[in-house]
């Protein structure tokens, strides 16, 4: 099948508290804080944290959803690993640096002839940092780790699966990923095309007892794979239910792209996303993205009374506009596809009404 599949777009994961998965983030994996919100489903504030490359790259951005309330159970049937590319030669670099933060790390293995280093945030949840020619991505910086060594962006995922049937069958006919080859436990699963973030692995674990799916701290929430369009959400929910895949999600609207979800054979739960008009550049400039924490206009009212709930977080030096830095130019972010209130795609949640409500009054 052709595939309207594009590479991954984020992963999502459920750290335990805030400040801690900032520091992590940050200080250990280097990466740029490019956006604080909160949660848009249910009424529990809980934020919703996005980390990326210097320019948030699709493809490039984990988000958390610090969840302290409840822990998770990490197992099979979930994300395992998150996977970054690095320069050629920069494992040894990467070693040490988790030495020096003392944070635990696997030392350096190998897999589809490629090094790639693990290493565990203090929630449990799983990185890795994959060496890898010719990722032209832009790279985010800080005073410990310069551009030999900072992660490009991601290189994909690894997902834990009992058995990796059905969970193939899945990437292949329902994705459209083809499946590339197979090294011990892992199998590996790419996109057709070119460029980095494509790269799926199911780490078959057929004793692994399976990961709890809802919110929890120390698991993986989802992975969400890149989509052009709008009508590519609809065509791909499409895709899911003629394969039998009849509880696909409604379309929903996450204020900086739209999403459908779908639970997958091996219990992964699936993303697909679209991105909307001035994706992350819609609410902040683009030297200040991460900087202060933003709400969707339907949450706007009730500010006060959600920050009074969420933990206070210090944004790092790093994440701050430095002072004498020329404005940066704001990317066009997704310029083809049509603004939301021409699009005839119905969206299940706010945003719309939010839009008809400003258009009567
Ligand atoms: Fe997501």
């Amino acid at each position: 099948m052709t595939s309207l599949v594009q590479g991954v777009h984020h992963i999502t994961l459920c750290p335990g508290g805030a400040q801690q998965d900032l520091d992590f983030f940050t200080q250990v994996l280097g990466q740029r804080l490019v956006k604080q919100t909160v949660l848009m489903d249910g009424s529990i504030p809980i934020y919703h944290l996005y980390y990326g490359n210097a320019d948030a790259d699709v493809g490039s951005i984990a988000t958390s959803f610090p969840y302290s309330r409840k822990p998770g159970r990490a197992g099979s049937g979930q994300l395992s690993c998150t996977s970054y590319t690095v320069p050629n030669g920069a494992i040894t670099f990467w070693k040490d640096h988790f030495d020096r933060h003392q944070a635990e790390h696997s030392g350096v293995q190998e897999r589809f002839g490629t090094k790639y280093l693990r290493v565990r945030h203090p929630a449990g949840l799983l990185f890795e940092m994959i060496e890898e020619r010719g990722d032209n991505r832009n790279p985010w910086m800080t005073k410990e780790i310069t551009r030999d060594a900072a992660t490009r962006g991601f290189f994909g995922a690894v997902l834990s699966v009992r058995d990796v049937r059905d969970q193939e069958s899945f990437f292949v006919d329902a994705l459209g990923f083809r499946k590339v080859g197979v090294d011990g436990p892992y199998h590996r699963f790419e996109v057709p095309g070119s460029g980095p973030g494509r790269v799926v692995d199911l780490h078959v674990e057929p004793e692994r007892a399976p990961g709890s799916w809802g919110f929890g701290a120390g698991t993986a929430h989802h992975i969400a794979f890149n989509v052009e369009t709008d009508d590519a959400l609809v065509k791909q929910k499409a895709v899911y239910e003629e394969l039998g895949f009849t509880d696909a999600s409604e379309i929903k609207d996450r204020f900086y792209f739209h999403s459908m979800y779908v639970r997958s054979p091996g219990g992964i739960l699936v993303e697909c996303t679209a991105n909307v008009p001035g994706g992350f550049y819609q609410d902040e400039a683009p030297e200040e993205l991460g900087t202060k924490l933003h709400l969707p206009p339907w949450f706007e009212e009730q500010r006060e009374a959600i920050v009074a709930q969420l933990e206070a977080i210090t944004v790092p030096e790093e994440n701050r506009p430095r002072p004498g830095d020329a404005p940066v130019a704001r990317p066009v972010v997704a310029a083809a596809q049509k603004p939301m209130q021409e699009s005839k795609i119905p969206l299940s949640r706010t945003r719309a009404a939010f839009d008809a409500d400003k258009q009567t009054t």
